[in-house]
């Protein structure tokens, strides 16, 4: 469903992306996994097709996002690092307005907003003002536009962060239900996270791919002194898969 081949990235003359692929089944839930500036969001944002990348090809649904963007498009929802919610507008007026923008009107924008709003359990604050809103709201409102045109492949940028327990609780319930019936890649640098979420996990550093797999394929490759895989947490995981490219001995 996700294809992602060689990505690469550069900035300038600063590599964000270095030669990075894997692929999310159709109806897995696949964690992006890495430190701060990793390249998780560079990543996100070339397979939504904000950013053109240096090298590399991406394929959603067996579009090519390069050669169809617009097609590519509306097969994706995406949940940005920072969504841009307007102030002044009421929760329904913003997502009719991202409806509409998404070519929905009449009966089936109508279906679409009671759907999200639903499903995101938004019906308490659907008439506020998106200034109103506390950032779990916000946050359940970035994911209710990025769903309001049904898209079969959801990609998400970190979407507990900055939210308290319950919040992230919360979207977490919402993602793992999404998960029944769409394909989606979610970033975060929390542990617990792609534990609490992820089928499979890629991992990424300073823009390489580190590894990727089930937690239990990313456990065989770690040699941890006196334990079986099966007994390794996801962090002393992610450190033993790490230390080779942070440079600190075993
Ligand atoms: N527009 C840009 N121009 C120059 N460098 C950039 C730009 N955007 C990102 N970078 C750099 O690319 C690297 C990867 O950034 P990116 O935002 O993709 O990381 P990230 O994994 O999402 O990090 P975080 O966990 O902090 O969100 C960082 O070193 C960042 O400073
Ligand atoms: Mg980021």
């Amino acid at each position: 469903m996700i294809d992602v081949q060689n990505l690469s990235m550069q900035y300038g003359s600063f590599v964000a992306l270095k030669d990075v692929s894997f692929k999310a089944n159709p109806g897995e839930v696949l964690g992006l996994l890495g430190p701060n500036g990793a390249g998780k969001t560079t990543a996100m944002r070339i397979l939504t097709t904000y950013l053109y990348p240096s090298a590399g090809t991406v394929k959603v649904d067996g579009i090519d996002i390069l050669e169809s963007p617009i097609e590519a498009r509306r097969r994706i929802g995406y949940l940005p690092e920072t969504v841009p919610l307007y102030p002044d507008m009421r929760v329904d007026e913003y997502l009719a307005f991202v409806g509409r923008a998404r070519s929905l009107e009449g009966v089936k924008l109508a279906e679409r907003l009671e759907w999200v709003k639903q499903a995101c359990h938004l019906k308490s604050v659907w008439k506020h003002l998106l200034c109103e809103l506390s950032k779990g709201y916000g946050q359940r409102v970035g994911l209710a536009q990025a769903l309001i045109h049904d898209p079969k492949v959801l990609i998400l940028d970190e979407p507990t962060s900055g939210l308290d327990p319950i919040q992230i609780m919360e979207i977490r319930a919402l993602v793992k239900s999404l998960a029944k019936e769409k394909t989606i890649l979610f970033s975060t640098h929390i542990l617990q996270e792609v534990e609490a979420l992820a089928d499979r996990i890629v991992i990424i550093n300073e823009g390489e791919l580190v590894a990727q797999g089930t937690k239990a394929e990313l456990a065989a490759r770690v040699q941890n002194a006196g334990k079986a895989a099966q007994d390794l947490s996801l962090e002393e995981i992610f450190i033993g898969l790490l230390r080779p490219s942070l440079g600190v001995a075993a």
